[in-house]
């Protein structure tokens, strides 16, 4: 059965190599899905994809066309899948749900504290022989209000490493999280998290709804400073927003491993290039900005956990047995 899997690096190749081959033979396509690419998956009845691959109507009628059926998703997030589009043309499509949360939590505290105690900068800094303390100067984690959107897997792993820190955290989810009363974590309204936060963080799904969550009207209402966090997804920003909000010091920090329009930029070396994305450059000239190129997911454990369970789904498939990791259209 042939099987085609985009966006698959060097990395991804390796994981996957080790639970899909010892049945098939994927054709690994390091380039991602769009209209571009994908004939590369006609007659392929099972495709897999990553956060970035273009899975709009168009591009699924012509993997229908193709005789693709399943859609294997190598992540968590599905704002990339036109989900109703995929259940007319009867493309299944299936996720990872969760590979690492840790790897997602752990990463988010690192922006935290890399940014509160300036360590880019201390890093160039150091290594220039510069070791003065000027403009270095962080606070106390402990004691601080940090809100988090979304209380699923991810959020709730980061509320209970800050309540490790000593900080109060409060958490705003559209559902009760009875695990958050046990950790300590207080679930409460938007209008608190915006009002009474220093930190926010962002671990939602990215919907209608929350698409450009954090915008000139929210931002206006946070603490005059406020650290910004988003390991979600880019669009849950509105980045003209968060520039001039970072120009009039609202925002006194933001760090983001996601971006509206990564898909032109992350995952690839555009280091000899000029890059075309000016609201993007524009954020990368504040000092107190620090973006990763989506990399919160990447460990070890976590590449392991998607190749594994990117092979149970398409088993399960195969064998025409219940997708448990099924997304279908609300
Ligand atoms: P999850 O599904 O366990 O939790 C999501 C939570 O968000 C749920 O509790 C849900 O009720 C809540 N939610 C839904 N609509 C909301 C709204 N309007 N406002 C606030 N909360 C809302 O998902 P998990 O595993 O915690 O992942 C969260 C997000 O992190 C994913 O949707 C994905 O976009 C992102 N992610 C980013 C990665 C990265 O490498 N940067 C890797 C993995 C996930």
């Amino acid at each position: 059965m042939k099987i085609v899997a985009y966006s698959s690096k060097p990395y991804d190749k390796q994981a996957l190599c080790r639970t899909l081959e010892a049945d098939w033979q994927p054709l690994y396509i390091e380039v991602p899905l769009d209209l571009n690419t994908v004939a590369y998956a006609q007659g392929a009845p099972v495709v897999s994809a990553f956060v970035n691959d273009r899975l709009d109507a168009e591009v699924l009628q012509i993997l229908a066309k193709g005789g693709t059926q399943l859609i294997a998703l190598r992540c968590a997030g599905f704002n990339n899948v036109d989900l109703a589009a995929a259940q007319k043309l009867g493309i299944k499509v299936v996720r990872v749900p969760a590979y690492s949360p840790y790897a997602v939590a752990e990463h988010t505290i690192a922006l935290m504290l890399g940014l509160n105690r300036k360590l880019y900068r201390a890093y160039n800094r150091v290594r220039e022989g510069n070791f003065s303390l000027n403009g270095m100067l962080g606070f106390d984690m402990y004691g601080k209000t940090v809100g988090i959107i979304g209380a699923g897997r991810i959020g709730q792993l980061v509320g209970k490493m800050l309540k490790a820190f000593g900080c109060r955290v409060l958490i705003y989810d559209p559902y009760t999280c009875e695990a958050c009363n046990e950790l300590g974590i207080e679930q409460v309204e938007l209008e608190e998290i915006w009002q009474a936060c220093d930190i926010i963080s962002l671990h939602c799904p990215l919907t209608p709804e929350t698409t450009h969550l954090i915008n000139a009207e929210t931002i206006a209402k946070m603490k005059k400073g406020v650290m910004l966090i988003n390991t979600g997804r880019g669009a849950l920003m509105d980045a003209s927003a968060l520039i001039e909000g970072l120009k009039n010091k609202q925002i006194g920090y933001l760090g983001m491993d996601v971006y509206e329009n990564e898909g032109a930029l992350f995952f690839e070396d555009h280091s000899c290039e000029i890059i075309q994305d000016d609201q993007f450059e524009r954020l990368l000239t504040f000092h107190n900005v620090l973006i990763t190129g989506h990399q919160a997911y990447f460990t070890q454990e976590a590449l392991s956990h998607i190749a594994e369970t990117t092979a149970q789904n398409i088993h399960a498939f195969i064998a025409g047995k219940t997708l448990e990791n099924e997304v279908k259209a609300e």
